[in-house]
């Protein structure tokens, strides 16, 4: 058990409550909020956003930790009664910016990003859903957050998915698709070769956080994905590249 805790390595904390402060002010219409918990630290909140959209975040959370992703701490919270999603607040972070695309100091991690998204179904990496904060040499770290739609999160709709790419029509336009390619491929094969017994343990906490219970299918579904991950990322990469 200790070796298995060492490989699982960071995951979704637990924090018991937050008071909730005012909106984020994001033009998409999101109702995530600012948030404040007991030792002091500031969350972005979602509550009311359903149990699978909680354990889709915490699913690629913990996955996206396994893969070198750069993506803020997150929690499962409840909130009256129903599972909530903390991401910790990066201060002063604004959304992904085309014209920086010659200034990303973390295109490695990017990459990784990219292969998650392949592996967990996420269809939304918009422009919102990527932060960028300023390095010490004038250039741009790249964040991700927001996993809620990652179809991993619900058991049927992800086992129906099998071993296809995600769509890419509404990915943000103008990331350097050339220098993503080899990092994307990298953590696909980090993705293939994980053991089953961590994959399976991160699909048992994450069901656990959120009351969710095809632990088997999901388990099986995430496993079959990470196995095919080299072709699913290969294939999704393709796609993102070769968009006009
Ligand atoms: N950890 C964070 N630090 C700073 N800002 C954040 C963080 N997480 C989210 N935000 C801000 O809050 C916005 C909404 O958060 P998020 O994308 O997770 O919610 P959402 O409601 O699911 O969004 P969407 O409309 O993409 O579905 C983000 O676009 C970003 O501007
Ligand atoms: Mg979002």
């Amino acid at each position: 058990m200790p070796e298995l805790k060492r490989l699982l390595g960071r995951r979704p904390s637990r924090v018991q409550s937050v008071v909730l402060h005012d909106l984020v002010p994001v033009d998409n219409g999101s109702m995530a909020r600012w948030a404040r918990d007991a030792k002091g630290r500031t969350w972005v909140a979602k509550l009311e956003i359903g149990a699978n959209e909680v354990l889709a975040e915490a699913l690629a959370f913990a996955l996206g930790e396994k893969l070198g992703v750069r993506q803020p701490q997150g929690a499962v919270f409840k909130h009256g009664g129903s599972p909530g999603w903390l991401s910790a607040a990066i201060p002063g972070a604004a959304h992904w910016d085309r014209d920086l695309r010659d200034h990303i100091a973390n295109i490695d991690e990017v990459g990784h990003m990219l292969a998650l998204d392949a592996i967990v179904f996420n269809e939304d990496r918009h422009q919102q859903n990527m932060l960028l904060t300023p390095d010490d040499d004038g250039r741009f770290i790249v964040w991700a957050i927001d996993a809620g739609n990652a179809e991993l999160g619900c058991p049927a709709d992800i086992r129906r998915r099998g071993v296809e790419p995600p769509g890419v029509g509404n990915h943000a336009r103008g990331l350097p698709w050339a220098l993503l390619h080899e990092p994307a491929l990298g953590a696909a094969a980090v993705a293939a070769s994980l053991p089953d017994e961590v994959l399976r343990q991160i699909v048992v906490e994450g069901c656990a956080q959120t009351s969710e219970p095809q632990v088997e299918a999901l388990a099986d579904a995430l496993t079959l994905r990470c196995r095919h991950a080299p072709a699913i990322v290969a294939r999704y990469m393709n796609d993102l590249g070769a968009r006009p």
